[in-house]
């Protein structure tokens, strides 16, 4: 059976903005990207997966489309993306784009023609939006850039009504009561579908649909036009895949895989800050009871895990008092907390300290679900919080040592944001070029790990299955298929832990270690002992 390509694969997330500029305007663009492939192609992951980069004013960085059927003059032309895809395709790197159908910009001219009365198209366009002749409607939807918003609903004069939007006042969410606008949605797909595209992300799924009374969240109406979604694109161009993006508990997110003619891939939201709560806590039970609350999926469906996106790290899938432990222990400044969470990229988060870095990207490529690496952090990039919002986790690519770190020939002034410069993240130190050299480098190692899990399919596709190893500093369970058993172990803690585990099951096996080859003394019925270092971890293939 040829298993669908995405339940194996391994996902880069590329900011275009901040990865390459091949213009020398101080902004990244597609050509810039095009011109990089050879390092993602070398690094090993399976797809890119491209933040927005459609026309808009760039409010909430492209999440604010003005307009669903170009490329931002920005990023460069239709024909700079022809040519992306070409590439990427011609070296085995899928490319996914956003399909953002909650809102628009407030400048897309649907909206200019909605909100004003005087406008030659009012008639058509009058119902795209959610408008309101009161700000009370919809009271028990919660609201989610708290940090920026104090109401779902913001008045607009030239119409004399209130207009819905779940996230930016600029960002007006769209009528899908309205049978235009769901065509017109599917006509978006159409369109990036025809320049072959092989996915979308599609976000802020659960929140298409208001009813009163309601959440207006995960509502029936919603997932009936997501499947209608689904089965459009599978009629169109079968083979497509359609990852969620449902911040929201696993049993809430299920339904977003439907029968599987839903979505093909789900984030796992609440898994991700459980994974940096059990090492702050050098206990696995968080990881473990989110594990035990997370359905089996329909077949062809798999979860996509990250540890760090373009977002704050959201806190919003924790209990208040998790909350509170988290911002205090990763949070600590004021200024890095951020509406639910917290504007840190990974390597600050844990330190800078190489072992925690390395065994959280051990829980990454061995866990559940396909991961998802955010651009950057395969070297260990900083980030800035003093920036605003979420600039801070989005500055420009590191790739070597000289001026704006090789990212653009700009003058540094001119760059979208500064690169960071700091002494102990500062391009100087930390970039592509320095790191491709050292054979010892966070991003050699990464490259080797990628390389390990594509070997062992069992990582995408095999059971898992938590092992009671004592203590519960070490985080250890099984995947298998049929064909293979890979038993893994990752030490949450900065102590050497001699670990104590049953494998009765897989008596007379011999572990052997995938990263170092080491073959460990042979499975008995008793219990099997083994020492961790302070953090270590081992993929041990059972034969
Ligand atoms: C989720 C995206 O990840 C985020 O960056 C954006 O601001 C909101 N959706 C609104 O589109
Ligand atoms: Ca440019």
């Amino acid at each position: 059976m040829t298993r669908d390509w995405y339940t194996e694969a391994i996902f880069y997330e590329v900011f275009v903005r901040a990865f390459a500029d091949s213009n020398g305007d101080g902004i990244g663009d597609l050509p810039g990207l095009t011109a990089k492939l050879d390092y993602l192609q070398w690094l090993g992951v399976d797809a890119i997966w491209l933040l927005p980069i459609f026309p808009s004013p760039l409010l909430d960085d492209g999440y604010d489309v003005s307009n669903y059927f170009d490329v931002h003059p920005d990023y460069g032309t239709l024909d700079d993306f022809r040519h992306l895809v070409k590439e990427a395709h011609r070296r085995g790197l899928r490319v996914i784009v956003e399909l953002i159908p909650n809102h628009t910009s407030d400048r897309n001219p649907w909206f200019q023609a909605s909100r004003d009365p005087n406008h030659p198209e009012h008639d058509r366009y009058r119902d795209w939006y959610v408008w309101s002749e009161t700000d009370d409607r919809y009271r028990d939807a919660r609201i989610i850039f708290l940090d920026f918003e104090p109401s779902n609903w913001s008045y607009e004069p030239l119409r004399g009504a209130y207009y819905w939007h779940r996230f930016f006042r600029h960002q007006p969410d769209l009528n899908f009561d309205n049978t235009q606008v769901q065509q017109m949605m599917l006509r978006a797909v159409q369109f990036w579908l025809d320049l072959g595209v092989d996915g979308f992300r599609v976000d802020a799924t659960p929140y298409l649909y208001e009813r009163e009374g309601t959440s207006c969240e995960n509502l029936p109406e919603t997932h009936a036009y997501l499947k209608r979604l689904h089965k459009f694109v599978d009629a169109y161009a079968p083979g497509t895949m359609l990852l969620s993006e449902a911040n929201q508990w696993p049993e809430d997110v299920l339904p977003y895989f439907g029968d599987g003619d839903e979505f093909n891939m789900n984030f796992h939201f609440p898994l991700m800050p459980r994974i940096f709560m059990a090492m702050a806590q050098a206990d696995r039970t968080p990881i473990e009871q989110i594990l035990a609350r997370t359905p089996d999926l329909p077949a062809g469906c798999q979860w996509a895990t990250f540890l760090r996106c373009h977002d704050e790290l959201t806190l919003e899938m924790v209990t208040p008092q998790e909350r509170a432990f988290m911002w205090d222990f990763y949070a600590p400044e004021p200024r890095m907390r951020l509406n639910l969470g917290i504007r840190r990229r990974l390597s600050p988060l844990l330190d800078n300290d190489r072992r925690r870095i390395e065994v959280v990207n051990s829980i990454l490529l061995t866990f559940i679900g396909s991961p998802v690496i955010y651009y950057g952090d395969e070297i260990g990039m900083g980030d800035n919080i003093w920036l605003e919002d979420r600039d801070g986790v989005r500055t420009p690519m590191q790739w070597d040592g000289s001026p704006n770190a090789g990212f653009s020939t700009a003058p540094p002034e001119q760059l979208y944001v500064p690169v960071i410069d700091d002494e102990v993240y500062g391009y100087q130190r930390v970039n592509v070029m320095a790191q491709r050299a050292a054979a010892g480098s966070l991003l050699n190692w990464m490259r080797k790990l990628i390389h390990i899990r594509k070997m062992h399919p069992v990582f995408g596709h095999g059971s898992l299955r938590m092992v009671a190893a004592k203590p519960s500093a070490v985080l250890a369970y099984l995947r298998a298929t049929a064909d293979e058993t890979v038993l893994v172990l990752n030490n949450l803690s900065s102590e050497p832990q001699a670990v104590t585990l049953e494998l009765p099951a897989y008596a007379g096996q011999v572990p052997v270690d995938l990263l170092s080859k080491t073959e460990y003394p042979v499975v008995t019925c008793g219990s099997y002992a083994m020492t961790l270092d302070g953090y270590g971890y081992r993929w041990l293939k059972l034969s």
